[in-house]
């Protein structure tokens, strides 16, 4: 049996008369950049997520990069984060000038670990910026209440984690600001790229809109230096459509996860914790086996593909080597990183190709 790491032709086969009629109106309307299929998709997304505003973006990176500057980030300032994620959490940071400050995971979770983040905290620091890894939300009690004792704002990368409830309540609304990516292959992906801030707070909105689009407050009135972070109009008909599926998509990820846990049980193989007051969307699915390189290529050869999410912590990346960290500063992300193996998780992924994926790794790592 073959089985892809992830396949999104499927999902468009199944959606493409929708699909191309909505592009179809955003031609026909000539609103290729924001306009009017944007601005329905903000209102839609921003209940979705509970909360009273999003604003459309280019995407998750730039997402970010508003969000940080939106809470007054600048130079000299550190951000607290994870270094287990992929490298745009922090080179957002990076933009604004600030320096990210990296924290180690909790390895039952993957996530920021909540218990060393006080001792990270200096007079500069501004914001602490955790992120739902692979769909699991971060321990976020524990992070708002050492943001709170400090007054430091909260910024959630959600760019993997559209729908996930931390203690019944969806990701987006936690902090000051959260970020979201649309990049094709998350949960919620477009047909190009895209992102979305959403807050509940009107005056970060408001700058998140002008910071979007040249520092505008109206056309050709520019208070403030901005990007070109504007959605463009194809992505919010594409998003508009997808987020009608994003909860049949996700409770089959998490039928797929229970299908993979309950087949990897008793396999020599290491399973991120779920919280059970918590809803984990499952971006991916990620175990830690020894000797990863070895099974993964066992996996490839067996027709079974895989992914490695992320291959190294940011904080022992080059771009990063100005920042003085050195193996064993970080030491379970680092564990994390050369154990981590991502298996096949997509909402069309089918049950017997689930069951062999796993089946095929309980095989190769052997029993517990
Ligand atoms: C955790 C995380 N943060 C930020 C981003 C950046 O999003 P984008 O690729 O849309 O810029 C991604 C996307 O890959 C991500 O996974």
């Amino acid at each position: 049996m073959k089985v892809p790491y992830f396949d999104l032709k499927a999902q468009y086969a199944a959606m493409r008369e929708e699909i191309l009629s909505a592009l179809d109106r955003v031609c026909q309307n000539a609103s290729f950049i924001l306009g009017e299929e944007v601005a329905q998709f903000e209102k839609e997304f921003a209940a979705y997520c509970g909360v009273k505003h999003c604003v459309a973006l280019n995407s998750g990176t730039s997402a970010l990069h508003v969000a940080l500057l939106a809470a007054g980030v600048g130079a000299g300032d550190e951000i607290i984060t994870t270094p287990n994620t992929f490298i745009a959490t922090a080179e957002a940071i990076s933009y604004t000038g600030a320096k990210p400050v990296f924290v180690d995971i909790d390895s039952a979770t993957a996530n920021i670990d909540p218990r060393l983040i006080a001792r990270a905290i200096t007079p500069r620091t501004k914001a602490i910026l955790p992120v739902h890894l692979y769909g699991r939300p971060a321990s976020m009690d524990a992070i708002l209440e050492v943001s709170a004792r400090q007054c430091l704002a909260v910024i959630e990368d959600a760019c993997q984690a559209h729908g996930a409830r931390y203690r019944g309540k969806r990701v987006g609304g936690f902090g000051l600001s959260a970020a979201f990516s649309f990049y094709p292959t998350k949960n919620l992906g477009g047909y190009g790229e895209g992102g979305a801030l959403t807050t509940n707070d009107e005056r970060v909105a408001q700058l998140a809109r002008s910071l979007r689009d040249h520092g505008a407050v109206h056309r050709y009135t520019h208070d403030r230096v901005g990007y070109n972070y504007r959605m463009d109009g194809f992505q919010g008909a594409v998003l508009r459509i997808k987020l009608k599926q994003l909860d049949r998509w996700t409770a089959k990820r998490q039928e797929l996860a229970r299908q993979y846990r309950k087949h990897l049980a008793n396999a020599r193989i290491d399973l991120p914790n779920d919280d059970p007051h918590d809803e984990c969307v499952y971006h991916l699915f990620a175990v830690y086996v020894d000797n990863r390189d070895a099974v993964r290529a066992e996996l490839e050869t067996r027709g079974v593909q895989t992914a490695v999410h992320y291959t190294g912590p940011l904080s022992l990346q080059k771009a990063y080597a100005s920042l003085g960290y050195r193996p064993g500063s970080l030491p379970q992300a680092e564990h994390a990183c050369e154990r981590v193996l991502c298996l096949p998780m997509f909402p069309e992924l089918t049950p017997e190709q689930a069951e062999y994926a796993a089946k095929t790794l309980a095989e190769i790592v052997g029993p517990k």
